[in-house]
């Protein structure tokens, strides 16, 4: 049955997998390898370095696309390596238009971090569409949304911020890290990128640090899994 065909409690087990290339393991083995062995120089099964890609990274960046109804996935080290991945998308000059109460983690590497690169930020209160589309000129770039807000679970409309954005060259990127894509599933409401803090819901036990991307295009996942290789 195709992953997409699946109920999500179905996806959060099956979706995206197949059993394991080598041995037909129906559990994705821990492939504990930094490298591969080739048998000339470029000739591999389709991994050949670890950072580039892992075949456990790959099993886990399905299950996310799966469960949150995208195409790519991307696993990242920490929730803040995902959004550092997101805003490499941007150039010198480019406008961010963010939640004035998003998580304190964000907003430091958004003020602290990027802004020393040249991104301009502005936080508004993202509850009335209007206060975004007061902020939009030639160059935004990215809309960053998250809700429920942490900590203080403001909600936000996906969909009326995703109007916004139709025939522009915007992208509306959404932290789902508190809703989960069991409650809510940002690409369905016209957001071209998820992000999650995996660190805490979708990892569900406090036992790992991980973050992840998920899209729906082809042309943005290579843009971002070429961050992820190129950045590390
Ligand atoms: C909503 C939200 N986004 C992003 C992050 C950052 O994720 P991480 O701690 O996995 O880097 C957190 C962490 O608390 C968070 O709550």
């Amino acid at each position: 049955m195709a992953s997409k065909d699946l109920k999500f409690n179905t996806k959060t087990i099956h979706g995206g997998q197949k059993p394991d290339a080598g041995y037909g393991a129906v559990m994705p083995p821990i492939y504990q390898t930094s490298t591969y062995a080739q048998t000339t120089p470029g000739g591999h099964k389709g991994y050949e370095y670890s950072r580039s890609a892992n075949p456990t990274r790959t099993a886990l960046e399905n299950s996310l696309a799966s469960i949150e109804g995208g195409t790519h996935g991307m696993a990242f080290g920490s929730g803040l390596a995902a959004i550092d991945a997101v805003i490499k998308l941007l150039q010198p000059g480019d406008e961010v238009i963010s939640t004035n109460d998003l998580y304190g983690g964000s907003y430091r590497i958004f003020k602290r971090i990027f802004e020393n690169f040249g991104i301009v930020f502005h936080f508004v209160g993202m509850q009335g569409a209007n206060a975004v589309q007061e902020k939009i000129n030639s160059r935004t770039k990215l809309i960053w949304v998250e809700t429920p807000t942490n900590p203080m679970m403001n909600i936000i409309d996906i969909k009326a911020i995703a109007s916004l954005t139709i025939d522009k060259d915007i992208l509306l990127a959404v932290d789902n890290t508190f809703a989960t894509p069991y409650l809510q599933k940002p690409l369905e409401l016209g957001a071209d990128i998820v992000m999650h803090s995996a660190t805490k819901y979708l990892g569900g036990h406090s036992d790992t640090v991980v973050g992840a991307l998920v899209v729906k295009d082809q042309e943005l996942a290579d843009r971002l899994y070429f961050i992820q290789n190129a950045s590390g």
